[in-house]
Parts: C-alpha cells; sequence; structure tokens
C-alpha cells in the first residue's frame, strides 16, 4: 500500500483529502497540531498530534514510515489577520514547511503536494487567471505561500524533491455525504457565513462593499468544491509518479459568482430569508479573483464534478443543518 502523510490532515479540506484516500486504499498518515482542526474529522488512518515547529517528532515520524509522498494543508489562512500578525505567518507557512522539506530530504521522500493559493497572485493584471500571471502578493499570507512555491523550486534542483503546487480559488462545499463540512474558528469565508445566517446560528450577513467595478457592484469570486479540489491532488499525486516532474496549477471552476449572487443563491436552496446588511469594503479583496484552470485539465486530466454553485451550497447547507453544533 502506498504510505502518504497528510499534513493538516484534521483540517477542512485535509480531513475530505484524508477520506479520500482511505477510499482509494491509501495507507494514511496524519499528522496535524489541532491548533484548528478537528480530531474528529480525521475518519481513519493513523493520526499523530505533534507540532510542525517539533523537529523531533518531524524526524521520528518519517524513520518510523516509508512516505511516498507529502499532502501539505497546514498553514495560517487569513488575509487580513495575515496583515496584523505577519510573524505568525511566516513562522507557521514558511519556517515550519520548510522543517518539512528538510525532514523530506533527510529520509528521501520525494514527493509534495502543496495547497498554495490564488492570493500568491495579488490584485488581477487580468481575469481569468492562468498560471502565468504575475505573481504580486498584496498581503503577508500571500507572500508566504509564494515563498514556499519559491523554495519548491530550489528543493528541486538541489535534491530533486519533486513538488506540485495547487492554487485553490475559492474552495468551498462540504462532503457530499455529509460526513465532514467546513469548521473554523472564526469562520471568514462567505458560503458558511451566509449559511449559518439561514440557520440562524448568525443575526445577519454583511456583504463588504457594494461599489466595487462589477456587474452588481459586489466582489466576484470563482467557487471551487472541496471534492472537486482533493480529486485535483490524487491526480496530482499520479502525475508526480508517473512524469517525476514539478507544476504547478490553478484550480477554480471559471466561473466568478458576486457576493450577492451567492446570498440570492443561498436564500433559494435553503428557502430561508435572513438579513443581508451592505457594510464596508474589506482591506485587500480584489473585486475579481476568477482561475483560468485549462491547464489543471489538459495536463492532469481534472475535471470538476460539482461546477455548479446550487451543489456546492446545498452540500454545505447539509453540513450545517447536520452538524452537531457548536464544536
Ligand atoms: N464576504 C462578504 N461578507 C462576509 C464574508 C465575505 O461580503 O461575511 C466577501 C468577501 O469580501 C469576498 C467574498 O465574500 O469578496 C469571498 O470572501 P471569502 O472570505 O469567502 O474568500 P476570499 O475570496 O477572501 O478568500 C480567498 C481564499 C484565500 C485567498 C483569497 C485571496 O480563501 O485563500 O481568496 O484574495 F487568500
Amino acid at each position: 500500500m502506498t504510505s502518504i502523510l497528510v499534513v493538516g490532515g484534521a483540517g477542512y479540506i485535509g480531513s475530505h483529502m484524508v477520506k479520500l484516500l482511505l477510499g482509494r486504499h491509501f495507507d494514511v498518515t496524519v499528522l496535524d497540531n489541532l491548533s484548528s482542526g478537528h480530531r474528529d474529522a480525521v475518519v481513519g488512518g493513523c493520526f499523530v498530534q505533534a507540532d510542525l515547529e517539533d523537529k523531533i517528532a518531524l524526524d521520528n515520524l518519517f524513520a518510523e514510515n516509508q512516505f511516498a509522498a507529502v499532502m501539505h494543508f497546514a498553514s495560517c489562512i487569513e488575509v487580513g489577520e495575515s496583515v496584523e500578525r505577519p510573524g505568525k505567518y511566516y513562522q507557521n507557512n514558511v519556517a515550519n514547511t520548510l522543517s518539512l522539506l528538510n525532514t523530506m530530504v533527510v529520509h528521501k521522500v520525494k514527493h509534495f503536494i502543496f495547497s498554495s493559493t490564488a492570493a500568491i497572485f495579488g490584485q488581477p493584471e487580468y481575469t481569468p487567471i492562468d498560471e502565468n500571471h504575475p505573481k504580486k502578493p498584496i498581503n503577508p499570507y500571500g507572500k508566504s505561500k509564494l515563498m514556499v512555491e519559491q523554495m519548491l523550486e530550489d528543493f528541486d534542483h538541489a535534491h530533486g524533491l519533486k513538488s506540485v503546487c495547487l492554487r485553490y480559488f475559492n474552495a468551498a462545499g462540504a462532503d457530499p455525504e455529509g460526513q465532514l463540512g467546513e469548521r473554523h474558528n472564526p469562520e471568514t469565508h462567505l458560503i458558511p457565513l451566509v449559511l449559518q445566517a439561514a440557520s440562524r446560528r448568525r443575526k445577519q450577513i454583511y456583504i463588504y462593499g457594494s461599489d466595487y467595478e462589477t456587474e452588481d457592484g459586489t466582489c466576484v469570486r470563482d467557487y471551487i468544491h472541496i471534492s472537486d479540489l482533493c480529486d485535483a491532488h490524487l491526480l496530482a499525486l499520479a502525475y508526480l509518479r508517473e512524469n517525476q516532474q514539478s507544476n504547478q496549477f490553478n484550480l477554480g471552476n471559471g466561473n466568478g459568482f458576486s457576493v450577492r449572487e451567492v446570498i440570492d443563491k443561498t436564500s433559494q436552496v435553503t428557502q430561508k430569508n435572513f438579513e443581508v446588511v451592505d457594510s464596508e469594503r474589506r482591506q485587500g479583496d480584489p473585486a475579481v479573483l476568477v482561475a483560468d484552470a485549462k491547464k489543471a485539465s489538459e495536463v492532469l486530466g481534472w475535471q470538476a464534478k460539482f461546477n455548479q454553485l446550487e451543489k456546492i451550497i446545498e452540500h454545505a447547507w447539509q453540513w450545517e443543518l447536520n452538524h452537531n453544533w457548536p464544536n
């Protein structure tokens, strides 16, 4: 059985990935410090609670296992927080990832799949955003992810460590079987917040800015279903094993939806009304972020199964209704 280390496997995207890998009969080990993940989100495999900063724990883990590849989901993800606490982002997202890569080199583990982000591109110069778009991140979060992409290039050169960087646009939705979903604390993402308003866990939803240069004045994003993201990781793993080559891919559906469209669609799907409040712009939000994922489809053979916003919201709603909040 192929053994995969999933770092951050108790988090939102990592936990869905673990479930998919187990379903495909991989031997899975999860490393997570549970700073934001949940132990009960890890539905199987071997679980190790440790911090990436703990070099001894990391070294022991690699000494005791023969990992074929590492998938790295453990990072801090809040743009606003990254502006206020850059040190946290450079420590966790850059320095700790560097420790992980150094450990991989020592133990001769050659394949790495990295959760990167649309935030590495900064303010879009054109849309949809393809892989050649200039990379000028405008906040420490985006910079930290780009730094790792750059380190990976050097690790390939020096050590033959092959990596695939997957640049997610707006990850959303939940496990279609209802077992897993999004549980951030605090929650900052639009779709779960709107659903919380629909379920009355939240009094209202704020629209951060309605004076953008978009059709209805609100920001446009490319929402991608978590299952489709996880499928891309499996394909990336196959790609690394077949081609022994590093690569980078943008992942989105290529369809933009405005904040107002997301809110309207959520009302339709949930059949609920809730209060919507126009509010100030949030710092650092580009007006439009839409992916050109042609390369992922051509090179990896990736196709989204749930590219309709309804499905994304439906699955996230199922999770919102069935999960035993608060947790
Ligand atoms: N929004 C609201 N109200 C809310 C929450 C969000 O109007 O209560 C708006 C935001 O201003 C934004 C859109 O909804 O225009 C989407 O916001 P999210 O927080 O859900 O997602 P982001 O687009 O901010 O985040 C994504 C990725 C990050 C990446 C970032 C780059 O999740 O990893 O894009 O801008 F860094």
